[in-house]
């Protein structure tokens, strides 16, 4: 098979560095001219563990290049992936379809024979219909069909979703159509992935239904864990207790300092306008926004609780900038709205993050920034963790205490145990944990 992918981001990137590794020939495209020099050089521009092997195993095996012109390589393709950002509108937090359309027009012009155009951009219901209409109306004799293939990996572990997905969604009607995507799953499908084929509406449904289902999980255990800050629970065994029900499940009941990244914010808002536009409103999706959304502040309120609400003076610590670990993505991170608030109550940041910290310094001003955990903890008066990098799980807890100011851990990812670090001396505040269980 020969693909091109328009769009060298997060998912393009992946994708396309996989289908190469599947055996098809892939052309990533992007109008980044920058990030396509770059990938010519060999560099990687996303931190995404053991992703720079895979695509220079294939640039050098000749099964994936990187351009800028699209035409060419669409031209050629049998198959053509719409992988480019679909973020939140500015005003109305609709999905911004512009960049998807603008392919789709670009691709149409270019299309020479049967060609399926898939779109794995996650995009709202109905999107499938505008681009096969889009793609009529600027060629008229063009040959396609257009297919959703909503894309579900992670960032920080995308290598190991593509290799193994709990399943693969695609949405099309079109017999040529779902014989094509076959034959480019096909090495998946040997490893027993679950393919369900759908209508292209259902698919495109299946992805945002799928995130914010996800987003209200995470939403929920974060107000059971106030709920048991003030009642003298301890959230983690609340968690543990519900998610060894099969009917529940364990994963996404972490409690912290409320959701955020590239995809959850944008998405959840984008469904909850698709539900108001077809008068079906979403009332628990909107609360689970309204809630996640004031969760962020409150935590910087959190920190400032332990010095009587201010402060002013004060010299707080951050470690882990991007909105979870494994990656260097700083879109929506949590920290981004925490610190703004910790800098409105007066205190001065420094900060460090293994991986985030470049593309930080274009979001939060006025920072510190450091060059490791025990750096960005000196002097301080407060230690806030926010992400939870491996590199914070085991931290010398008598050098922290040395290098501060003042001997506080405020734990938003529950990654220490109580006990161990108020042994060492520290005043340690976490989440949803009873403060007296926690010995403070
Ligand atoms: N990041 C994730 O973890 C993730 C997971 C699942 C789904 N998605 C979805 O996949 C889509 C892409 O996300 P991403 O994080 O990879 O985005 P991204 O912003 O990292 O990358 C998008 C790329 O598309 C390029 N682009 C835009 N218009 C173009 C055009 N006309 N021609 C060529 N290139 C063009 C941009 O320059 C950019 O490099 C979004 O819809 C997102 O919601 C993302």
């Amino acid at each position: 098979m020969r693909i091109a992918i328009v769009g060298t981001g997060y998912v393009g990137l992946v994708s396309g560095a996989f289908f190469a590794d599947f055996g098809h020939h892939v052309t990533c495209i992007d109008k980044d001219a920058a990030k396509i020099a770059a990938l010519q050089r060999g560099e990687i521009p996303i931190f995404e563990p053991d992703l720079d092997r895979l695509v220079q195993n294939n640039v050098k095996n000749g099964r994936l290049d990187f351009v800028t012109d699209l035409a060419a390589s669409v031209r050629e393709a049998d198959a053509v992936f719409i992988a480019v950002g679909t973020p939140s509108r500015r005003g109305d937090g609709h999905a911004d379809l512009s960049y998807v359309y603008a392919a789709s027009k670009e691709i149409a012009a270019a299309v020479d024979g049967f060609t399926v155009v898939i779109t794995k951009s996650t995009v709202p219901v109905g999107t499938g219909d505008e681009v096969e209409r889009i793609i009529r109306e600027t060629n008229s004799s063009a040959d396609v069909a257009v297919a959703s293939n909503p894309e579900f990996l992670r960032e920080g572990a995308a290598i190991r979703d593509f290799k193994f997905p709990d399943r693969i969604v695609v949405g099309t009607e079109d017999e040529r159509a779902r014989k094509v995507i076959s034959e480019i799953y096909r090495p998946l499908y040997l490893n027993k992935a679950p393919v369900m084929f759908t209508g292209r509406r259902t698919a495109e449904l299946i992805k945002y239904a799928a995130n914010a289902f996800l987003a209200t999980k995470i939403t929920f255990i974060n107000e059971i864990a106030d709920l048991a800050e003030k009642v003298g629970a301890d959230v983690q065994e609340v968690a543990r207790g519900i998610g060894l029900d099969n009917r529940i499940g364990s994963k996404f009941l972490h409690a912290g300092p409320g959701f955020g990244g590239s995809c959850f914010p944008k998405d959840t808002r984008a469904l909850v306008k698709t539900a108001q536009d077809h008068d079906a409103p979403m009332r628990i999706v909107e609360a689970v926004m309204a809630v996640n959304e004031t969760r962020k502040r409150a935590m910087g309120r959190k920190v400032a609780s332990v010095f009587g609400g201010n402060l002013r003076g004060k010299t707080v610590g951050v470690l882990g900038l991007t909105f979870k670990p494994n990656t260097d993505d700083m879109r929506e991170s949590p920290s981004i709205p925490l610190i703004t608030a910790l800098q409105d109550l007066g205190a001065k940041i420094q900060a460090y993050d293994p991986e985030g910290m470049e593309q930080a310094k274009t979001e939060l001003l006025n920072i510190v920034y450091c060059d490791g955990p025990y750096g960005c903890a000196a002097g301080a008066d407060a230690l806030v963790i926010v992400t939870e990098w491996e590199q914070f799980r085991a931290l010398d807890l008598d050098r922290l205490k040395q290098e501060m100011a003042c001997p506080v851990i405020v734990d938003l990812r529950n990654i220490y145990r109580a006990d161990e670090v108020t042994a060492k001396g520290f005043r340690y505040e976490s989440i949803g944990r009873n403060s007296q269980n926690a010995g403070v």
